[in-house]
């Protein structure tokens, strides 16, 4: 109890809000009001300083020179790799492959290990609630192996049925791929169950981490899953750089991914010998500069302590659902018992894209449409919906703003 009023004392959203300078702008002469962070969230200055800093102070190509510069940058960047090893406790740092985001963490999965270990009638599990990234690459592996791909089903709160999913799992479930904090619905997803019983059954367990990473303490040691991707952008990193944590093991007996410099140990044109890890993963040039900058955003998260923010988002989120609710015709999609980030909803005949419109009028950045979830938009008979998700930097008033900003849409559209 006094933990938890120490961490309430100590956050301070206005002190939190100098950091991000975007915050300070208007947009169509109105207060921004960025109600659009699972997305994109905003950068606080000393992601952009870093990122300004390594390209006036020792740009330089990594792992291959031997120059100061080189020497600096190198270490600049697998110092991000010791930060991420560090906030998601990977056991080691062999563990973390930097991609350029989610997206492509889970199609090296696919390209890779699913090749090499997805035969004819072999299963694949998903959710009804993927984001595409999470289903387009798991149906071309199957369509290309002749496997299948079975979906765990959802109640209409937006909860995976648990029940479903271990009626789901046979000796035929080679991998089971989930996320773990839906970006459509907020649904937080009990991924340890999943993962000790997709074990259990014998499958390897890939976790979606795009949504959850910087709203939740993430263990992969305590989850025990055997890859977990995310992006450096949903967590006031830059935009381009992520990560896909794989245990060693599978890493090890996998093949390479693509093909170029630093992912070798020798070629010669009879024979190539691949690299250790994680540089067997890194093909080419990698996105040092953001990479680098990633380690500020982390540090950021850190200092400024993820339970405070995550108990200052679940506040946002618990204040918007009581004040979204009191709209008349407005329906949440998404009520989950365990939610993050995420208020979603339709109102009563009016368009998602009328709505957006009309918003962003006063200065207010939601997201709508299918939030490329079109599978799961399909399940409660809607064609998209308003998206308001919430970050470190948000406040009260800005839910207030957003609530009064459909009231507008409400009398101006009806
Ligand atoms: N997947 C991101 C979102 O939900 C882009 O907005």
């Amino acid at each position: 109890m006094i933990a938890t009023e120490e961490i309430m004392h100590a956050f301070d959203v206005e002190n939190i809000r100098r950091q991000f300078p975007v915050l300070n702008r208007t947009v169509k002469g109105k207060p921004l009001v960025y109600l659009d962070s699972a997305a994109t969230s905003q950068k606080p200055q000393v992601v952009i300083d870093a990122l300004v800093d390594y390209y006036s102070g020792f740009n330089a190509n990594i792992h291959r020179g031997i120059h100061s510069l080189a020497e600096e940058a190198t270490a600049a960047f697998e110092a991000t790799r010791d930060a991420v090893k560090n906030f998601i406790h990977a056991s080691s740092r062999e563990e973390i492959i930097f991609t350029r985001g989610t997206t492509e963490g889970i199609n090296l999965v696919a390209y890779t290990w699913g090749r090499q270990n997805i035969k004819a009638g072999d299963e694949i599990i998903i959710s009804a609630m993927e984001h595409h990234s999470n289903i387009v690459p798991w149906q071309v592996l199957c369509e290309e192996k002749n496997a299948v791909l079975k979906v765990i089903p959802i109640n209409d709160e937006g909860e995976l049925l648990m029940d479903e999913f271990y009626k789901l799992l046979s000796p035929k479930t080679k991998l089971v791929s989930v996320v773990h904090v839906s970006n459509a619905l907020g649904t937080v997803n009990p991924v340890k169950q999943i993962t000790d019983a997709a074990h259990n059954a014998g499958a390897v367990v890939m976790i979606d981490g795009a949504q959850s990473t910087v709203h939740l303490d993430i263990d992969v040691q305590q989850l025990d899953c055997d890859f977990f991707a995310f992006s450096a952008h949903k967590l006031y990193g830059p935009t381009g750089a992520g990560v896909l944590f794989g245990k060693k093991h599978l890493l090890e007996t996998m093949p390479v991914f693509q093909g170029g410099g630093e992912m070798i140990k020798e070629v010669t044109f009879a024979k190539t010998t691949f690299n250790d890890l994680p540089y067997k993963y890194e093909a080419g040039t990698p996105n040092i500069a953001d990479v680098v900058a990633f380690k500020a955003a982390l540090d950021f998260i850190s200092e400024t302590g993820k339970e405070a923010i995550a108990q200052h988002e679940h506040e946002l989120l618990r204040y918007a659902t009581a004040q979204l609710q009191s709209i008349p015709g407005l329906t949440i999609i998404g009520r989950a018992k365990e939610k993050a980030g995420v208020a979603s909803f339709i109102i009563e005949k009016l368009h998602t894209q009328d709505i957006a419109i009309i918003l962003d009028n006063q200065g207010i950045a939601v997201r709508t449409g299918h939030h490329c979830t079109q599978p799961l938009m399909d399940r409660f008979g809607i064609s998209g919906t308003t998206r308001a998700s919430f970050a470190v930097y948000n406040t009260r008033q800005e839910i207030d703003a957003l609530v009064s900003g459909l009231h507008k849409a409400i009398r101006l559209l009806s």
